[in-house]
């Protein structure tokens, strides 16, 4: 969002806040319960949503340079995302095509020398672009293998306003304009080309992953459940909701944005007082907020474990030890209140959820977000 569109959207959350209300959905919506927990739908979810969807992998910035490469597996096939010499990300199924071990650790790091992976279990090469190019005692030991059939197997990888998506599955495609239907409007601008990537927290927990994403989509909770944190900075059950496709994006009035009433509108610092939670369908929120900005990536295990990971980007490299030590300090504490606020009560709502107790979960006109993920869930599984 460039100014003009920050300054309309601070607009919008004045008049909410001014009216005591939130964008609202058309009706009430029911889930049955026993979409949580039934193994059937969560096999279906893990085809359709996570192997067979375009994924998004992280903001340009996480893979910079030449060499950089981000390794992952939790979509169920092992990814490698690479930038070339040229600038040009590649994606490869991360198995080697000798034995299959993994080129790279599941992590963010730099290719050897910048310039190729070498097999850590017997030492076969690859170039930047998945090409073989090296078979430790390969003239002896692998007389007639056509190098040129065992490169690193490309997936298609799209980046575009600062963004990095990839399709897990080698046999399918994807458009990269319509995984994203707009919402770039809203998360362009923000320097997702050139923020500092301070690192990533993995947490594991022991519920549903819709459940995990569940408890992004909606503000309604915030002086319930976050009294003493979020709860003392952002009004609670007020959020500008915006839908882009399969994806949303949910604007936040700080508890401040009055003062900007007293303040000419040049004067004003738009991402001061909003904050911004970006959904990016199936499992991605991209959080802007003051000055920097925020992944979380949640991926189911079982039905009843995920995982997420909470990666934090600020605008550059800390300057010395100390401002290194609060950028931590501030990622961890924002790490704390999910895992001791959030995922200690939704724990809980988790075992309610497995009682095996015919019901419904009811989510609210005021919770268009919750209702977005489920509906879209929905539609792909339908189709
Ligand atoms: S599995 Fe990679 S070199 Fe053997
Ligand atoms: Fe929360």
């Amino acid at each position: 969002m460039q100014r003009p569109d920050q300054i309309r959207e601070i607009k919008i959350l004045m008049d909410l806040v001014e009216k005591k209300t939130t964008s609202m959905a058309d009706g009430v919506m029911e889930i049955d319960v026993n979409e949580y927990t039934s193994p059937e739908q969560f096999e279906q979810e893990k085809i359709a949503l996570f192997r067979n969807y375009a994924q998004f992998v992280g903001p340009s910035c996480l893979v910079s340079n030449a060499g950089d490469y981000y390794a992952f597996d939790d979509t169920g096939i092992p990814i490698l995302v690479v930038r070339n010499a040229d600038g040009k990300l590649n994606a490869f199924v991360n198995i080697c095509s000798h034995r299959g071990a993994p080129l790279a650790e599941c992590a963010s790091g730099q290719a050897r020398r910048g310039k190729m992976f070498s097999c850590p279990y017997h030492g076969w090469s690859y170039n930047l672009d998945g090409e073989l190019v090296g078979i430790p005692f390969g003239k002896d030991g692998f007389p007639g293998v056509d190098r040129g059939k065992l490169g690193l197997r490309p997936l298609q990888v799209e980046e575009k306003y600062g963004m990095i998506f990839v399709m897990p599955n080698p046999e399918l495609t994807f458009d990269i304009d319509e995984v994203l239907s707009g919402i770039q409007e809203r998360v362009s601008g923000f320097g997702f080309e050139d923020h500092h990537y301070l690192g990533v927290k993995q947490v594991y927990t022991d519920f549903s992953w819709k459940l995990n994403m569940d408890t992004f989509h909606e503000f309604y909770h915030f002086e319930f459940l976050h009294p003493e944190s979020i709860g003392t900075m952002a009004y609670s059950n007020i959020a500008n909701y915006q839908q882009y496709g399969r994806n949303h994006s949910m604007g936040s009035p700080s508890l401040r944005i009055n003062e900007l009433k007293d303040k000419p509108e040049a004067e004003w610092e738009p991402r001061e007082f909003s904050s911004f939670v970006n959904y990016i369908f199936p499992n991605t929120v991209i959080f802007v907020v003051n000055d920097h900005f925020q992944t979380w990536r949640v991926y189911p295990i079982s039905p009843g474990r995920s995982v997420v990971y909470h990666s934090m980007f600020i605008p550059e490299k800390p300057k010395n030890e100390d401002e290194q030590k609060a950028f931590e300090g501030y990622f961890q504490m924002i790490n704390d209140v999910a895992v001791t606020e959030d995922y200690g009560l939704v724990d809980r709502v988790h075992r309610g959820l497995q009682a095996g107790l015919e019901r419904k979960v009811i989510i609210g006109r005021n919770e268009p977000g919750v209702q977005n993920m489920h509906r879209q869930l929905h539609d792909l599984l339908d189709a």
